[in-house]
């Protein structure tokens, strides 16, 4: 028995009943709603893995469907249903989000295979990146004025008016996605789609028709004309994250694409024009990979008309911390806490880690302390243990040793707490969290160990 569940949507009842049958015969749990209203309210209560809907309703149309969810930053995956010979507004819907649709009359055979696809996707697009939000990430949205962002802020000004191809190269988490964005943000295609596509994260033999589409026919389970990425891109931009990443028979097949400006969907021999400005990000070192066969040479040149490098969070470390403030009020109005600041010390701890994770592991420390403070300030309690050691504690101890007068602004008692809890952090992280071994370094008992981790943290 399949567990994952389907909410149809549409206002005629046979059509519902058509689908609740077959869906049902594939082991799926169905729900119904008759109109776009009652699928909101079901999809606020209820976890549905996927939505078939039809686009004709009264009320709120399948579209304005799509729209209200994707405005709610719910991300289901869903799959429109269309007439024969109306197949343009599914393509419009897809622009909305749809992830496929189906044309009616359908057989079992077609729904099936565009279910499983359709959850498949949506599985790996889960596993591979947490909800993000997608709201206006556009320029407001950077946060940093350190001299190498600057930069970076210059060149997606000078690169956005063309049609140039960029490639962005940085290390994780360091804002290549916001950068490309934002490129395509100030650039003329603006009102067009950006559509992200990442190589690393969809499963090789189904990449190539995510990005080049098939048609009717193309392989078993292809069971009507499939559209693109690259197609549904069209006048947008077309963001080709970890391109290193994909297999170098298809970077060839993406070459010749971007030479020629068309393509031919799997399966067919028509030739589609597309105008598509590409972006392409990789955390690899683009050299590197060419000389580890993971990059085409021929294709980076394509790609790499225009290069921006971003910089890691360590060679711009006074943007740390406008950087912590920005999420903790993000996260806690997400939230619904109020937002308290950061106590000075903790502020210290974050400006003298070294971010590996660079901004992103900064937002979700940030995510994580505003939970953990519950919207008082944040301490250093409220970060991972890593973060509260490291060199902060040379450069914290070495403030200390800079002034001349002993600074015990807490009392004696307090200065010995903090000295206390910070010794048992640095031992239980030397130790991977295990108790007795922490209990030994710091030699006291493991009780007594156990007392004060439940009186600390
Ligand atoms: N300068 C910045 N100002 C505000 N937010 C930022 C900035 N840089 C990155 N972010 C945020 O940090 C997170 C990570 O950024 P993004 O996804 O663009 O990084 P990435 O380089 O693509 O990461 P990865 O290599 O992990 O895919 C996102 O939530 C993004 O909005
Ligand atoms: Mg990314």
């Amino acid at each position: 028995m399949n567990s994952q569940s389907i909410l149809v949507v549409d206002d005629e009842a046979k059509m519902r009943r058509l689908l609740e049958i077959m869906l049902t015969q594939l082991g799926y749990t169905v729900y119904q709603s008759e109109d776009g209203q009652q699928a909101l309210s079901l999809l606020d209560q209820q976890n549905v893995d996927l939505v078939i809907t039809d686009l004709r309703m009264p009320n709120i149309s399948g579209i304005e469907l799509l729209q209200r969810l994707r405005a709610q930053n719910n991300a289901v995956a869903v799959i429109v249903v269309t007439a024969y010979g109306t197949v343009e507004t599914a393509v419009e819907a897809m622009k909305y989000g749809a992830c496929d649709y189906i044309v009616r009359p359908f057989e079992l055979e077609a729904v099936e295979a565009a279910v499983k696809r359709a959850l498949k996707l949506s599985q790996v697009e889960r596993q591979n990146r947490y909800l993000r939000a997608e709201l206006d990430q556009g320029w407001g949205d950077f946060i940093g004025s350190s001299p190498a962002m600057q930069n970076i802020y210059t060149l997606i000004q000078q690169v956005a008016p063309t049609k140039t191809s960029v490639l962005i190269q940085g290390a994780t988490g360091t804002g290549k996605e916001l950068v490309a964005r934002a490129i395509h943000q100030a650039s003329p295609r603006a009102n067009e789609l950006f559509v992200a596509i990442n190589c690393a994260a969809i499963p090789a033999d189904i990449l190539e028709s995510e990005l080049f589409g098939y048609a009717k026919g193309a392989f078993t389970g292809a069971h009507q004309d499939h559209i693109g990425k690259f197609e549904l891109a069209s006048g947008g931009t077309l963001f080709l994250d970890e391109i290193t990443e994909m297999d170098m028979a298809l970077q060839a097949k993406l070459l010749r694409v971007l030479q020629e400006r068309s393509l031919e969907r799997l399966g067919s021999h028509q030739t589609i024009p597309v105008d598509v400005r590409v972006i392409a990000a990789s955390n690899r070192d683009p050299k590197q990979a060419i000389a580890e066969k993971r990059l085409r040479e021929d294709l980076f040149y394509r790609l790499n008309v225009f290069a921006i490098e971003l910089p890691t969070l360590q060679v711009r470390k006074q943007d740390i911390l406008p950087l912590a403030h920005y999420f903790l009020k993000k996260h806690a109005a997400e939230f619904g806490y109020p937002s308290n600041g950061i106590d000075p010390e903790a502020e210290n701890y974050l400006q003298a880690y070294d971010w590996p994770g660079n901004v992103r592991e900064l937002e979700n420390v940030m995510e994580r302390a505003i939970v953990l403070s519950g919207g008082r300030s944040v301490q250093c309690d409220h970060f991972p243990l890593e973060i509260c050691i490291s060199q902060s504690d040379a450069s914290v101890s070495q403030q200390h040793k800079d002034s001349a007068e002993i600074e015990c602004k807490n009392g004696l008692n307090a200065e010995v707490e903090k000295l206390e809890k910070k010794l048992i952090r640095q031992a239980l992280l030397q130790t991977h969290d295990n108790k007795a071994a922490a209990a030994q370094i710091l030699k006291i008992s493991e009780r007594s160990l156990w007392y004060k981790i439940k009186k600390y943290f």
